[in-house]
């Protein structure tokens, strides 16, 4: 079968898979059978990974004992905090992680070993030292110590101290568990299929997970939030959103970053989650500048027909990026939060395609000529 020349794959089913179903006509997705939207209002981001991992909700038995064990191996290697130091300050943090990464592979003994057992180990040790890699990066490129994450602490706990320094304030947590919980896991995104298609060569987890980090990099991809608060910035004021909208949305047909998205062609549950949440954050810090602003902009695309026929809507990236930035994350580590969270479906996708391994490799229409006569060098 052709997926036709520019297609990208479009509605092209490749594996059977329990982890997540992305329901893109009724905007709805589910992780191993549970809407988001109990998970966003009732789970823990340790609790959406277990269930990503195991295809079951954990008893409390059994989350306490997972929370153990994560808490064991939020430390990483001072040799790779070493390294890290020595990297140019302006370094993208999606560069650092997808290098912090690739080392943690150098270091984990398990490295070559693709067993059930030893990819359930790594899948861990991968979502634990994620977290602690993100923050001290935050902190090394500005002179700062990394700082040593708390066993006692959860996930999004741990992130918010080791990167500020500071006890972690339960509003702020609670916003970070929900974002991290929405975006573990999204069907065959790009960086999900990148990690699948290395683990079909029957390469090694860290090798496929630094390639799905290297995907999720792209303004198409993880690097939505991350454009679309730049956008927000660039417009600077509510005042100056018709005259955007007008100019350089209708008028040089630019982007809005955040929206539209492959599949969904209804309201993305995860944007309708994360514009709540964005509300009241703006609410609680006295700070609705950037969210006004990019409310403004989403009502002026959700009443224009060019994006109306299109089935146009907010993706997660465009309300995330105004709850992230409420919670002071810099900008540019925008994406490497969602790195953070998507380790979760990156992993048990992975593990799941082991489970059923057979190398991934399409073919492609060759369009050029055949058999050319051969020219020596000189002749050309
Ligand atoms: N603003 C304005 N127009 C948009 C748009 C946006 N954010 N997203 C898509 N469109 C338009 C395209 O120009 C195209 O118009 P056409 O039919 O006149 O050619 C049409 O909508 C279909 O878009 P296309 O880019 O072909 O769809 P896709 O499925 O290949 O791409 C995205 C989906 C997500 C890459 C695309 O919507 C996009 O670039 N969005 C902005 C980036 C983003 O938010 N990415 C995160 C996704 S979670």
């Amino acid at each position: 079968m052709s997926a036709g020349a520019g297609s990208g794959l479009a509605g092209i089913v490749i594996a059977d898979t329990r982890k997540s179903k992305v329901d893109g006509v009724n905007g709805r997705l589910y992780y191993g059978g549970y809407s988001i939207f109990d998970l966003a209002e009732h789970a823990t981001f340790e609790e959406t990974a277990y269930l990503l991992w195991n295809d079951k909700l954990p008893t409390q038995s059994e989350l306490d004992d997972f929370k153990q064990q994560i808490a064991g191996e939020l430390s990483v290697p001072s040799q790779i905090l070493d390294v890290l130091k020595l990297l140019p300050k302006d370094s993208h943090p999606m560069g650092v992680l997808r290098t912090g990464v690739s080392m943690l592979g150098n270091f984990d003994t398990e490295a070559e070993d693709n067993s059930p057992e030893a990819n359930k180990r790594k899948a861990l040790r991968l979502l634990a030292k994620t977290t602690t890699l993100t923050a001290a990066w935050a902190r090394i490129r500005e002179g700062k110590d990394p700082i040593e994450p708390k066993p006692e602490y959860s996930i999004a706990e741990n992130f918010i101290y080791t990167m500020r320094g500071e006890a972690p304030e339960a509003t702020d947590v609670r916003a970070v568990d929900i974002y991290l919980i929405l975006l573990a896991d999204h069907g065959f995104n790009a960086s999900t299929f990148t990690g699948r298609v290395v683990t079909s060569t029957d390469g090694d987890m860290y090798s496929a997970i630094t390639a799905a980090i290297g995907a999720l990099k792209g303004p198409k991809h993880g690097g939505a939030n991350e454009a679309a608060m730049r956008l927000f910035m660039e417009i600077g004021d509510i005042d100056k959103v018709d005259a955007f909208f007008a100019d350089e949305v209708k008028g040089n047909g630019r982007k809005i970053m955040g929206i539209g998205h492959r599949v969904y062609k209804a309201p993305d549950p995860r944007g309708t989650v994360l514009h709540e949440q964005a509300k009241v954050l703006a609410e609680s810090t006295n700070n609705s500048k950037w969210y006004e602003l990019a409310k403004k902009l989403e009502e002026l695309a959700r009443n224009d027909d060019y994006f109306i026929e299109r089935k146009l809507y907010a993706n997660v990236d465009y309300y995330s990026a105004i709850v992230l930035y409420t919670l002071q994350i810099p900008v540019d580590f925008f994406t490497p939060l969602f790195a953070m969270s998507r380790m979760a479906g990156w992993t048990a996708n992975i593990i799941e395609q082991w489970a059923d391994n057979r190398l991934i490799r399409p073919s492609a229409n060759y369009i050029g000529d055949i058999d050319l006569e051969w020219v020596a060098i000189g002749d050309r």
